[in-house]
């Protein structure tokens, strides 16, 4: 799904909307340019699954714990990750196959640790208006996203 949204408000709304489907298991990539809007859209995420902290970029830390009503966020900046052996060291599966929702960015860089199905948010920035995103929202792997993505539609339609 595809969706434009014109302000900062509105990719949190998202977001937010979103948090609120997300089980725990669940994997989503975020990726988008220096500004496009990875963090706004994961605070909206945060919110929708009852995160009370304040969210903001990992930086140094590659890894950010958040508790959210039900179950836990995990939010990981993996730019700074370069070598097998200290993603190993990780444990990412944990995080993956584990009791919360893991929101990934700069994904690029654990390609191969990351499990088959996930769901993806890739946001553009759009030369018509500063602040207008595009902001499109999909799965990879064998299709068990595809009732979530569905009732997000439906839930945007409205
Ligand atoms: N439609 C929009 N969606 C998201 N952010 C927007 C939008 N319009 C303007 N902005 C601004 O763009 C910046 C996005 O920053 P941020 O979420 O930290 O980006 P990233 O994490 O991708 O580097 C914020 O300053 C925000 O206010
Ligand atoms: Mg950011």
């Amino acid at each position: 799904m595809e969706i434009l949204t014109g302000n900062f408000s509105e990719t949190q709304q998202l977001g937010q909307s979103l948090g609120a489907l997300l089980q725990p298991g669940d994997v989503l990539l975020v990726s988008g340019d220096l500004g496009a809007g990875k963090t706004t859209f994961i605070q909206g995420l945060a919110a929708g699954m009852g995160v009370q902290a304040q969210v903001t970029s990992p930086t140094f830390t590659i890894i950010h714990e958040y508790q959210g009503s039900s179950f836990p966020l995990y939010h990981i900046d993996a730019y700074r990750l370069e070598r097998a052996d200290e993603i190993n060291e990780l444990g990412l599966e944990e995080y993956f196959y584990g009791d919360g929702v893991t929101a990934v960015e700069w994904a690029e860089k654990i390609k191969e640790w990351l499990p088959p199905d996930y769901l993806y948010v890739k946001l553009e920035k759009m030369s018509s208006h500063p602040e207008q995103r595009r902001i499109q929202i999909g799965e990879r792997g064998s299709g068990s996203y595809a009732g979530l993505i569905e009732e997000l539609k439906q839930i945007c339609r409205s």
